[in-house]
């Protein structure tokens, strides 16, 4: 696969791979050595940019990587996040990016892990608390003593991006982009343009949506995340929003792809410093992604999806309550 350039010189697969439904959010989860044999595969089709967080599991989702590319170690490039606390039974209290909990964080990030350097850690969402200047005297830190090589920051503010990497650079941000969701348009690709930071849109399939397989009258799985989401949870909203993956059935049939394909290729062809990360446990599915990488859309063709996307409207948020108000405004 063809690689990207994140930040100043952050190399990776031009399609990375998302890893939290291998431990969170979207059950059911494979058993610890599938996931490991599946990470693996995704290496051996040319994924070498690999998405995990503290959070997912917790802790879980970054034991696999770590088990997965000990031997390999240096062949690639693992994206990891801080920022939440927790209780003794391992629920989330609340955000909590105190330079004590990061680097309680680090440090046993790269003992699971099976590392002494972590590639990229983001921040994961931005702390009311702590100033994001100290946050990026941490990293500063960090970075110094080698136990991280580049940090990110996902879901921030144009404001903080801007404050954040006056003090210590940054090399990517990771917010949701897709064509279910574009509000990052407005203001921050603008930003990271100017500043050159890369970005790595997340939920970059609508959570699923843009796949197609999220029908009118859906029905989750019992602990699936998307049951809180209101424009999943609402049938009148899923039935409207539904119009999206109608239009994308027609872009596929044309370019002889599947829907989840041209919405991956749609962002690629948006910046040259895009780097998606679809989510997926299943390996015809991670190969039909990968196969994304060799659409080519004309700039009358982009013009023209644009056009319609912006006729389409979108109903329900992307987020419940809880979640939203976790967003750096
Ligand atoms: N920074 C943040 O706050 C944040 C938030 C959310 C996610 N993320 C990161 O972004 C990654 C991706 O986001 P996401 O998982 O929310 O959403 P996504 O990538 O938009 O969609 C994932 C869903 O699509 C399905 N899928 C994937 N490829 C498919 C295909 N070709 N055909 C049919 N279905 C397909 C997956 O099911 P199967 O797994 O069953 O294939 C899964 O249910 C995550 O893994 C995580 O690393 C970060």
């Amino acid at each position: 696969m063809k690689k990207r350039i994140l930040g100043k010189n952050l190399e990776v697969s031009e399609i990375g791979l998302g890893c939290m439904g291998l431990s969170f959010s979207l059950p059911p989860f494979p058993e610890k050595k599938e996931s490991i044999k599946f990470l693996l595969e995704a290496y051996n089709e040319g994924v070498t940019f690999f998405d995990t967080a503290e959070i997912y599991g917790p802790y879980i989702n970054e034991e696999l990587i770590g088990e997965a590319f000990k031997d390999i170690r240096d062949e690639v490039v693992i994206a990891t996040k801080f920022g939440f606390s927790y209780d003794d039974n391992n629920n989330v209290i609340g955000v909590d990016s105190s330079r004590k909990n990061i680097i309680r964080m680090v440090d046993s990030s790269l003992k699971r892990l099976k590392t002494t350097y972590i590639d990229l850690l983001y921040q994961h969402r931005v702390d009311p608390n702590t100033p994001i200047e100290d946050v990026a005297d941490t990293m500063k830190i960090l970075i110094k003593e080698g136990k991280i090589k580049h940090w990110g920051l996902s879901e921030a503010s144009a404001n903080t991006i801007r404050k954040a990497n006056e003090i210590c650079p940054l090399t990517a941000v990771q917010s949701e982009y897709s064509m279910f969701w574009r509000n990052v348009e407005k203001e921050i690709l603008p930003t990271l343009e100017e500043l050159n930071i890369g970005f790595v849109p997340f939920s970059p399939l609508g959570k699923g949506f843009l796949t197609g397989n999220i029908k009118p009258g859906n029905k989750f799985l019992k602990g699936d995340f998307r049951n809180t989401v209101p424009r999943f949870n609402n049938p009148d909203y899923l039935e409207k929003n539904y119009e999206l993956v109608k239009y994308l059935e027609i872009i596929a049939n044309k370019k002889n792809t599947s829907t989840a394909s041209i919405a991956l290729a749609w962002l690629l062809h948006k910046k040259d410093w895009i780097v998606p990360i679809p989510g997926t446990k299943k390996l015809n599915r991670l190969v039909e992604n990968i196969s994304s990488t060799q659409i080519i859309f004309s700039t009358s063709e982009l013009n023209e999806i644009d056009k319609k996307l912006n006729e389409i409207k979108i109903l329900g948020n992307r987020y419940n309550d809880v979640y939203e108000n976790l967003i750096d405004k």
